[in-house]
């Protein structure tokens, strides 16, 4: 990582000492519509034990959360007083739910669903095509060589009417495709290559077949398709053409999902308008489906990472994780103040902002290495935890809560 990353980082501290110190109110303006914001973020707690984010965003869309079976009997209160969406963080992907061609594993996501419906939550679902944890099976004939395309095309059909069938009505949304589009500044590169979608097809034939069997199975549930980095420079535009190719073809679709795996130096307010000005021109809605911010940058831009001391003949210091400090909480609290300032002015184009992961204490990027995200270099990480979530370890609600409930 370079320059630029640590003239955001210091840019970013110093915009929000700005903040602390300066009182201003002003007024953002979208070609929708103009509301009130303060641009200081405002921590103070609302003492009212009946609200959840559920009541104080509700006005602006649906709020959710990505839970794993465990998580629906640990987290159960907090939850239910904070939600309004639930999606399975892991238990409706293909690879989970249906590792071999008669073999289906409905507990996890029954459980689920079963939960949602007893407290009145709505449940959006993930995913019906993705190249990691998929049904590896599906590229596989009977006669153990590599399935024709009509094959893996009747499979995935089956597969999707087998899911969506299953839980007719019951959701309001499902991610068809994830993560098709290629990382990389290559412009010309849009379709991930290397996964076995694009080694068999070698053209977006399977993308489109998902979505129209997806809107064969349930014609209630909306059909999103979901990515991560979204907002950056080299991939919105990639997004864009893979979704206006489906829509000039007369594909289904009704919505882009923007993962808003998001650090808090980035993205910048202007790019997250950009890439959904981009999508909203198309016609579609937008989901934010598998939000959280991470504390973590790079550690050897980071100033708030001190070097260990090495010990006596030991060769190198390793960064030690200097945990959840209050600098680093000013600039999440920061980013998740900017982003839904953002979001909370493009509410007509957006029907629900889902949080990947219920607290701090289990977020799926503290199993990844620093700076989240499976870095293909290992070098120079330390194991560090994110915080990226609204609630902390215990499941108390942050500063940051607070922050984006409040104007
Ligand atoms: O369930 C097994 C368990 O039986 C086994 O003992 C254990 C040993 O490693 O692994 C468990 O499975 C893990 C699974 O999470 C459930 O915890 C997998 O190894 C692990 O790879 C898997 O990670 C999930 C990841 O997708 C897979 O790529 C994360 O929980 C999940 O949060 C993450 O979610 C993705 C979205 O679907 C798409 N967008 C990116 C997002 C983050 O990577």
């Amino acid at each position: 990582m370079n320059k630029y990353l640590l003239k955001n980082f210091k840019r970013n501290t110093i915009i929000v000492a700005a903040a602390a110190v300066t009182a201003v109110s002003f007024t953002q303006c979208s070609p929708k519509q103009s509301e009130s914001i303060s641009a200081v973020p405002n921590t103070t707690p609302i003492n009212d034990p009946t609200k959840g984010l559920k009541d104080y965003l509700g006005k602006y869309f649906k709020v959710g959360v990505a839970v794993a079976r465990q998580s629906i009997n640990r987290d159960s209160a907090l939850i239910i007083k904070e939600f309004n969406s639930l999606t399975a963080e892991n238990d409706m992907k293909p690879g989970v739910l249906h590792p071999s061609e008669n073999t289906w594993n409905w507990k996890n996501a029954d459980d689920i669903m079963a939960f949602a419906k007893r407290h009145n939550i709505a449940v959006r679902g993930h995913n019906l095509l993705w190249h990691s944890q998929d049904a590896r099976w599906f590229f596989t004939g009977p006669d153990g060589k590599p399935s024709s395309k009509e094959l893996v095309l009747q499979r995935l059909r089956e597969h999707i009417h087998t899911v969506m069938k299953r839980y007719k009505g019951q959701i309001y949304a499902w991610d068809v495709v994830n993560e098709a589009v290629q990382d990389g500044a290559d412009s010309t590169v849009i379709y991930r290559t290397g996964s076995p979608w694009w080694n068999l097809f070698k053209s977006p034939e399977f993308i489109e077949a998902a979505f129209r069997y997806a809107r064969e199975a349930d014609p209630s549930a909306k059909l999103y398709y979901n990515d991560y980095s979204s907002e950056s420079d080299t991939k919105h535009r990639k997004i864009y053409k893979l979704v206006k190719n489906l829509k000039d073809k007369g594909v289904p679709i009704d919505g882009v999902g923007f993962q808003a795996h998001w650090k808090i130096n980035s993205p910048t307010v202007q790019q997250l308008k950009t890439a959904m000005d981009e999508i909203i021109s198309l016609g579609l809605d937008i989901q934010f489906t598998e939000l959280d911010i991470d504390i973590r940058v790079p550690a050897a831009l980071d100033p708030n990472v001190p070097a260990a001391t090495p010990a006596a003949g030991a060769s190198a210091a390793a960064p030690v994780d200097p945990g959840y400090t209050p600098e680093l909480e000013a600039l999440q609290i920061a980013q998740y103040k900017r982003m839904f300032d953002v979001m909370k002015q493009y509410k007509k184009h957006i029907s629900s902002v889902t949080f990947w992961n219920v607290t701090d204490r289990t977020s799926w990027l503290d199993g990844r290495g620093q700076g989240g995200g499976a870095a293909s270099s290992t070098a120079g990480r330390i194991p560090r935890k994110a915080y990226p979530l609204l609630f902390d370890v215990d499941g108390n609600r942050k500063k940051a809560y607070w922050a984006v409930v409040n104007k």
